[in-house]
């Protein structure tokens, strides 16, 4: 699929390439979390795709849930203060959470989550990100479970956004700056 009228310089990650690393992340997590009281927490938006992939794909019983948060400072970049727009409806206390992320490039957006919600006492936190973004983390995140390791193109597709455009292509794509739609 091929949205008409938006530029996308390369296809970095094919739809079935996805598909194969989802699943095998998600027999990591089916098996390192039998037995235990498991809760998926997305981060909204970009991750909704990953998550409902990723879900069907695990093999024991879990709980999802979605948090939301904005982060302001340098343009779009993510390194600045980041403020919670969309809380949990779960209570996470004593239970197992893996956040979920679409990508991580910083690292802030997923060290200020982990840092409130380790505060309602969970037994347990851990972060699966389809992508970590290397060359630009300013915090220092333990990526448990992650897809793709990729260098800082800005990439779209399958959640990910450019002023929330190209969020639904099947794939992954790296955006050409002097293509980047601009609004
Ligand atoms: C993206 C991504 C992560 C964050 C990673 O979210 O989904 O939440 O940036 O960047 P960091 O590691 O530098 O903090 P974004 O703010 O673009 O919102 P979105 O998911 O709604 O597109």
């Amino acid at each position: 699929m091929q949205i008409t009228g938006h530029e996308i310089n390369r296809i970095v990650l094919k739809r079935g390439e996805i598909a194969s690393r989802v699943k095998e992340l998600a027999t990591r997590i089916s098996l390192d979390y039998q037995d235990k009281d498991l809760v998926l927490i997305g981060v909204l938006k970009g991750a909704v795709f990953f998550v409902a992939d990723l879900i069907r794909e695990i093999s024991i019983p879990l709980t999802i849930d979605f948090i939301s948060i904005s982060s302001y400072g340098q343009d779009t970049d993510t390194a600045g203060v980041v403020k919670l727009t969309k809380d949990l409806e779960e209570d996470i206390k004593g239970r197992h959470i893996i956040i979920v992320e679409d990508f991580v490039d910083t690292g802030i957006t997923l060290s200020y989550l982990i840092e409130i919600l380790r505060l309602r006492q969970p037994a347990s936190i851990e972060v699966c990100a389809l992508i970590s973004k290397t060359g630009n983390r300013k915090s220092d995140i333990p990526l448990d479970y992650y897809g793709f390791e990729l260098g800082q193109e800005y990439l779209v597709g399958y959640g990910m956004d450019y002023n929330e455009d190209y969020r639904n292509l099947p794939y992954i794509a790296a955006l050409e700056p002097g293509k980047q739609k601009t609004t």
